[in-house]
């Protein structure tokens, strides 16, 4: 007998579930945010999926193929939200990949936005009692089992936009959906990914422009009290750049707009290269 498949109880095909994206979050994606007509941090994002393919083992994606049917779905849109996800493909059951299966590859853009991108209105944090997972093989790419994501969602109070992740010790590593940037008197500071997070590209942007801003960074494990003694805390991601946080939980930060150096930073999230305009 062929196979037969319900959606919702309606006789539906089904091959959607084959995937192994649907069955078992067997790939990886990519939220990138557009600008008149052009995909921001483009090569950070094709780095970070190829680095994804690698460790996971699925075949990589041509990236001259991704960037032109990128360009196909940008054109002529001002503000918008590119997607991309690859999964490792189809495949009946098990775990098990078939090793003749071929990648799936999506893109989809959107002209309207998940949650208003790089507005410069601070945002309202929490802490969240969801805690992430370690796992090494997994830390830093953007795979898409994301279920400790949207658990932490679920915490979020209403009026708060982002909540704070720490690992199983206790210690913060990111955001919901984001990096974490801390500002103290002489430096900033954002955790290392070792064991858990998501290697941002803005998060990346600013680790590689560190000497050309004379950023002074330091990527350290740090404590919860930290982000209750900082100056000010920074949230970093495609879609909101380099946002200031105004208040987590009940505490207020006293620096709640981007120092100079960080609003370069911030402009240069939303270009296709990612270069700071000012250099000097
Ligand atoms: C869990 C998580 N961490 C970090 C980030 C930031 O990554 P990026 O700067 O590439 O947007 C995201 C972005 O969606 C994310 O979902």
């Amino acid at each position: 007998m062929p196979a037969r498949a319900l959606l919702n109880g309606e006789p539906a095909e089904g091959q959607a579930l084959l995937d192994r994206s649907c069955q078992y979050g067997d790939g990886l994606f990519e939220t990138i945010a557009v600008r008149s007509g052009r995909p921001c941090l483009w090569s950070r994002h094709v780095d970070r999926l190829l680095s994804g393919c690698d460790r996971l083992g699925i075949a990589a994606p041509d990236p001259d193929l991704l960037l032109a049917e990128a360009g196909e779905l940008v054109a002529g849109r001002q503000t918008a939200v590119l997607k991309i996800v690859i999964s490792s493909g189809p495949s009946q059951r098990g775990y098990a990949r078939d090793p003749n299966a071929r990648v799936t590859r999506w893109l989809r853009c959107d002209d309207q936005a998940e949650r208003p991108a790089g507005t410069d209105e601070p945002l309202l944090a929490q802490e969240c009692r969801t805690r992430l997972g370690s796992q090494p093989l997994l830390a830093g790419i953007k795979h898409l089992n994301r279920l400790e994501q949207v658990l932490a969602s679920r915490e979020l109070q209403t009026g708060r936009q982002e909540g704070i992740l720490c690992n199983q010790q206790g210690r913060p590593v990111e955001g919901i959906a984001c990096n974490i940037l801390l500002r103290f008197d002489d430096h900033y500071l954002t955790p290392p990914l070792r064991d858990a997070g998501v290697a941002g590209t803005v998060r990346q942007l600013v680790i590689d422009k560190q000497e050309l801003l004379d950023l002074p960074l330091r990527i350290q494990d740090t404590q919860m009290d930290a982000l209750y003694r900082a100056e000010g805390l920074f949230m970093m991601s495609s879609l909101r750049g380099i946002q200031p946080v105004a208040k987590l939980g009940e505490h207020a930060y006293p620096l709640t707009r981007r120092p100079d150096d960080l609003g370069v930073l911030h402009d240069a999230c939303f270009t296709f290269g990612g270069e700071p305009a000012c250099a000097d």
